[in-house]
């Protein structure tokens, strides 16, 4: 039957999750632990020091998340591991700890791709995505618009040609010096700069140009909105004179008119997307859906922007709670699930399992 209990383990970046999740949407326990303090002190993730985390963490993890559920072993049907894509030495733990599971109590073992995982989540928030919809995925590793036709069908209509949109709120983030400000020193880039940006009194001072408008496909591009942003930095140390450490007087209008140059680009891009979708017939004409989510997705104020886009298209936008949006063991557990509907991919061929490359 399709009715199953899954177990997810996630481990392709520098989150430690595990979760157990039912074909009826319900989770039954999880457990994750962040490194992200630990990173932001060191100025970025350092791949040793993350499979270090997540090796001494792991345990732990899956056996809190075990804890917090009434499940015994024994009542879990299969256990789903990030496979692909993500930093290798941080994928290899988990899959080491996910096979010694399965073999440990004889269990089939499900590869996870982390970014189905991400497009998946909305269908177990919300009962009513159905396939085919359309879904933005952005994070700090990732940029990409592709319409989801079904559980491991996807077609991807575009991606970022440089970075990731986290990655650039994480650099401009470190270039404006937010850590040594107490209360932006403990949150990641994206939400220091959202905060900020929400305290601005002009968020048109600081001029960015949109990248790539004039290309007519739906790809990508941040690295050019980083090189502006760290102009107008320059330009402001110096005209202020300011210490080798010193914060801008600015900041807040810098950081609103990042924000901003990121949120029309992506809904730029996006509307494009959708026109292509029309023009192509690949979404339901009177049922069309927008599925938003990764790290960056947790921004408000981008997520309104976005929604103006879907109300004129037409459009519904889904959008998982943050804690479901940023990386996780339940989205993991659930692509297990939806996984075990179809069957795809599960295996108990356990020397057939390994991390892939991205
Ligand atoms: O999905 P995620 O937890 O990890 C992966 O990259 O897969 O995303 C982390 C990224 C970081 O770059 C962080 O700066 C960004 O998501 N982020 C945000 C916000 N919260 C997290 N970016 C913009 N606004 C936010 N509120
Ligand atoms: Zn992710």
């Amino acid at each position: 039957s399709s009715n199953c209990v899954i177990l997810g383990i996630e481990t392709s970046c520098d989150d430690t999750g595990c979760a157990i999740v039912d074909s009826q949407c319900n989770i039954l326990g999880e457990s994750l632990n962040s490194q992200q303090l630990i990173h932001l002190q060191n100025g970025g993730i350092i791949p040793p020091i993350a499979e270090n985390l997540h090796r001494k963490n792991i345990e732990n993890v899956v056996n809190n998340a075990l804890a917090s559920s009434k499940v015994h072993f024994a009542d879990i049907d299969a256990v789903a591991t990030t496979v692909t894509p993500g930093l290798p030495l941080s994928l290899k733990i988990g899959v080491k700890y996910g096979k010694y599971l399965c073999k440990k109590y004889n269990k089939p073992f499900i590869p996870i791709h982390h970014m189905e995982a991400h497009a998946l989540t909305a269908r177990m928030c919300k009962k009513d995505v159905n396939f085919p919809f359309l879904v933005l995925l952005i994070s700090g590793g990732h940029c990409l618009i592709a319409v989801c036709k079904d559980v491991n069908k996807f077609l991807l209509l575009g991606e970022s040609i440089d970075d990731s949109p986290g990655e650039a709120f994480d650099k401009v983030a470190r270039r404006l010096k937010m850590k040594n400000i107490p209360e932006f020193s403990t949150i990641s880039g994206g939400q220091a700069i959202e905060l900020a940006a929400s305290r601005a009194d002009n968020p048109i001072q600081f001029k960015f140009s949109i990248p790539l408008l004039q290309y007519k496909d739906c790809n990508f591009s941040f690295s050019g909105l980083k090189t502006q942003a760290k102009i107008h930095i320059q330009r402001q140390e110096k005209q202020h004179n300011l210490p080798p450490d010193g914060i801008i007087p600015d900041l807040y209008n810098l950081c609103a008119g990042f924000q901003l140059v990121i949120t029309r680009h992506l809904c730029h891009r996006v509307q494009r997307a959708m026109e292509f979708a029309e023009m192509k017939g690949l979404l339901p004409r009177d049922n069309k859906t927008l599925v938003i989510s990764g790290g960056v997705a947790c921004n408000n104020f981008i997520a309104k922007g976005l929604q103006i886009i879907c109300k004129e298209l037409e459009y519904k936008m889904v959008r998982p709670p943050p804690k479901l949006c940023t990386d996780n063991g339940v989205m993991i557990a659930w692509n297990g699930v939806e996984r075990w509907r179809t069957k795809a991919g599960v295996t108990k061929d356990l020397d057939s399992v390994d991390w892939q490359k991205s």
